[in-house]
């Protein structure tokens, strides 16, 4: 039988208010992991923590953070950990970059997503890697985007940065898979949220096209001929997330209904 229990272990979810993140959260906590959930809004956090399952009986939590501060989230899960002990399971999520023309981009807002992306994953993982050592088990999942494998129009800054991140991510893996520990990118199609909406209506506005055109033509595009539901997602993340996963290591895994181009 196929191991996908997490009792007893501790995944830490960032971006996990909503969309993805909380699709991730809530699946982990069916396998009956102990959740620790990041975000910046406390008030949909409490909310979020309260609808996580609970079939192991265990207790979740949550962290307040704002990632465009990368050194107080330094601050805040290295107290976590010293105050509540060792996490083995991290997945790496927040908002997505603003859209636009790579051409028209300020430079400022390179550095922006670069620090909400691979500094603040940077800084989670070094913050839990000693613990997943001393547990001899470890999954770094990083949330990133099918960019990773080919460039999507009109996310000039988001493409960019995601390279970054499945770099980052390569290179872990190559660095911490003798410790058990495995780093793997999950990389979404497009997908049922609210990052997804504003894209659409940003699509409608350039264009002059109607919302429901531009979310026909997003559908169209894909094999599946629909766009993704975040559970969908998340049952990726959940899978590489748990021992039955033991052997994958340093992949990039489209969820994206067959959309990107290349194999
Ligand atoms: N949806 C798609 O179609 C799609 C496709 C490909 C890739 N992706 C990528 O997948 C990731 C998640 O997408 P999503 O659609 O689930 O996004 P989403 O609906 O916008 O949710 C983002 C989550 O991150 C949190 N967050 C945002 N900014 C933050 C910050 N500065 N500090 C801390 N937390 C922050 C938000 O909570 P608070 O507001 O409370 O902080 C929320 O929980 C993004 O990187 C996105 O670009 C999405």
């Amino acid at each position: 039988m196929m191991n996908l229990d997490l009792t007893g272990k501790r995944a830490l979810v960032a971006g996990s208010t909503q969309g993805i993140g909380k699709a991730i959260a809530m699946q982990l906590a069916r396998q009956g992991a102990e959740i620790i959930l990041i975000a910046r809004n406390e008030e949909k956090l409490i909310q979020v923590k309260n609808e996580l399952p609970t079939p192991a009986s265990q207790e979740h939590h949550y962290i307040v953070a704002d990632f465009s501060f990368p050194p107080q989230l330094k601050v805040l899960i290295e107290d976590w950990l010293e105050l509540n002990g060792n996490i083995q399971i991290l997945v790496n999520n927040t908002g997505g970059p603003a859209g636009g023309p790579i051409t028209e981009a300020k430079e400022e807002e390179f550095i922006k997503a670069f620090n909400n992306h691979l500094i603040c994953n940077h800084i989670l993982a070094k913050a839990l890697i000693p613990g997943m050592k001393e547990a001899k088990f470890g999954r770094i999942i990083n949330i990133i985007s099918t960019s990773v494998k080919q460039p999507l129009a009109g996310l000039g800054v988001s493409n960019t940065i995601r390279g970054a991140v499945a770099n980052w991510a390569k290179t872990m893996a190559n660095e911490l898979g003798q410790f058990n520990i495995t780093v793997n990118n999950v990389l979404p199609g497009a997908t049922n949220t609210v990052r997804l909406k504003s894209i659409i209506e940003n699509k409608a506005a350039k264009t002059g096209k109607t919302v429901e055109e531009i979310s026909q033509q997003m559908a169209n595009a894909v094999p599946m001929k629909r766009v993704a539901q975040p559970e969908e997602i998340a049952n990726a993340a959940a899978f590489l997330a748990s021992p039955a996963a033991s052997y994958i290591n340093g992949i990039n895994l489209p969820v994206d209904g067959g959309r990107t181009g290349c194999l």
